[in-house]
């Protein structure tokens, strides 16, 4: 089989795709069934030893047996995480190797779809990997680049996640207009402001159409975060109180551990004998010992996950409606927990200010107003929360707001850009 053909990957921290030539057209390739997404979660299951991916993975957690899930693990580019090995059952992997297995389903996706070899790709990257710090974010490019070599790329090249989605829109454009791009997905949120045009498709040197690019570590798996700390986490003992060392002092136990269990990524780190250890202690000088009974049970018997996946639902559930349940009834019967738009909305403030300043920064450095903005193009699944999307677009009041694919936008964009780099 010929390896001269050319994809499009789109690793996210929630969803990932692939774009490839199918029949002629750039196109998102099927990754699991149908479906042109894929969730980037996978599973082990300790019992078959069997390794699943996407839906299938989120599932077979879902039925409880035992094993390991992994999610968000994008996240752990560029970060402390990123050289560790973490044991699952009797055998060690380093992040980056779980990263390939997902990049090579996509890989093996591509090629089935395109009924070709697939070596070359452009990848997508975020503005910043890591914020504020040059050396870290380009440790987490070229360990993406290395995780990708590892399944048998051999071209490879980077474009920026916003660009790609930029790309993707200027298919659809029939006049040159300012495009403020913003893609505000599970772990970043990138904004771009680019010149598109009909004629701009043929181009393939683009640097001069990009007046900005800017992004900020912001995304689904924060809000995800900061709404389980402010509405669930409390109901396991956060903000409850202990007394000290010896007895006479009242203090509020150490946060630590509740804010691994709401965070996505590391989750799977309270789950040492270490910890239960600590968590027993937490439990002997608890004021609130049922509180951190219920702590424990959710650690001991690995229902982290289920408990963020809740969260998420109920979040996603708020994009729709004004209030919504947090159903916990997999911790405990009839735990459910209600909330609403007010609480996420006051759980995210200061996430929603960062977000407003990262837009006005990317309006600067393009040397434009709002007002010279003719549209907006959302893509990335955040963008569907109410009060993000009302930050996303308070500052361009001329223009028209554009709802791209929310999920394939930039994997199409990417294998657009591949097409002119490679084709
Ligand atoms: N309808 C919705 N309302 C609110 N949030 C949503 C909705 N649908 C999906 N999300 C959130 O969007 C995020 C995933 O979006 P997306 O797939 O665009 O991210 P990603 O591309 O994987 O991440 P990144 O680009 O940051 O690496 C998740 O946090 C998910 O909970
Ligand atoms: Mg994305």
């Amino acid at each position: 089989m010929s390896s001269r053909s050319f994809c499009g990957l789109d690793f996210g921290t929630s969803n990932s795709t692939v774009a490839c030539q199918i029949q002629g057209d750039m196109e998102l390739a099927p990754v699991e069934g149908e479906s042109r997404t894929l969730p980037s979660s996978v599973f082990f299951d300790f019992a078959d030893g069997s390794v699943s991916f996407g839906r299938a993975a989120l599932a077979c957690y879902a039925e409880g047996g035992e094993g390991r899930l992994m999610r968000s693990l994008k996240t752990v580019l560029g970060g402390s995480l990123m050289d560790e090995t973490t044991l699952i059952k009797s055998r060690v992997y380093t992040y980056k190797e779980i990263i390939g297995l997902i990049v090579g389903r996509l890989k093996a996706s591509a090629e089935r779809a395109a009924g070709a070899g697939v070596a070359r790709a452009v990848l997508g990257r975020p503005v910043h990997f890591v914020d504020d710090n040059p050396a870290a974010d380009r440790a987490a490019r070229d360990a993406l680049e290395e995780i990708a070599r590892a399944q048998g790329f051999t071209e490879i090249e980077f474009q920026y996640e916003p660009i790609a989605a930029a790309l993707a829109y200027e298919q659809t454009v029939e006049r040159e207009q300012y495009a403020l791009i913003a893609d505000i997905g599970g772990g970043t949120s990138d904004f771009s402001i680019v010149r598109v045009s009909p004629e701009g498709r043929a181009r393939t040197d683009r640097g001069q159409d990009v007046l900005a690019n800017k992004g900020v570590h912001i995304g689904g798996t924060d809000i995800d975060r900061l709404l389980s700390l402010r509405a669930v986490m409390p109901l396991l003992g956060l903000n409850s109180e202990r007394r000290g060392d010896f007895g006479a002092k009242i203090l509020p136990v150490a946060n630590a551990f509740f804010v691994d269990l709401a965070t996505w990524h590391r989750i799977n780190l309270l789950y040492t004998p270490k910890v239960a250890r600590e968590l027993q202690s937490m439990l002997r000088h608890s004021l609130s010992p049922e509180l951190i009974e219920r702590l424990i049970a959710v650690v001991e018997s690995r229902r982290g996950h289920s408990i963020a996946l809740s969260v998420e639902t109920a979040k996603i559930a708020l994009s729709t409606r004004p209030s919504a349940a947090i159903d916990l009834t997999d911790i405990e019967r009839d735990f459910v927990v209600e909330t609403n738009r007010d609480i996420l909305r006051a759980a995210i403030a200061d996430r929603l200010g960062a977000l407003a300043r990262t837009l006005d920064e990317t309006l600067a450095a393009a040397g434009l107003t709002g007002e010279r903005i003719d549209a907006v193009f959302l893509t990335g699944g955040s963008t569907a929360i109410p009060a993000v999307r009302a930050v996303a677009t308070a500052r361009t009041p001329r223009a028209a707001i554009v709802e791209g694919d929310l999920f394939g936008a930039v994997g199409l964009g990417l294998g657009l850009d591949a097409r002119r780099k490679f084709g």
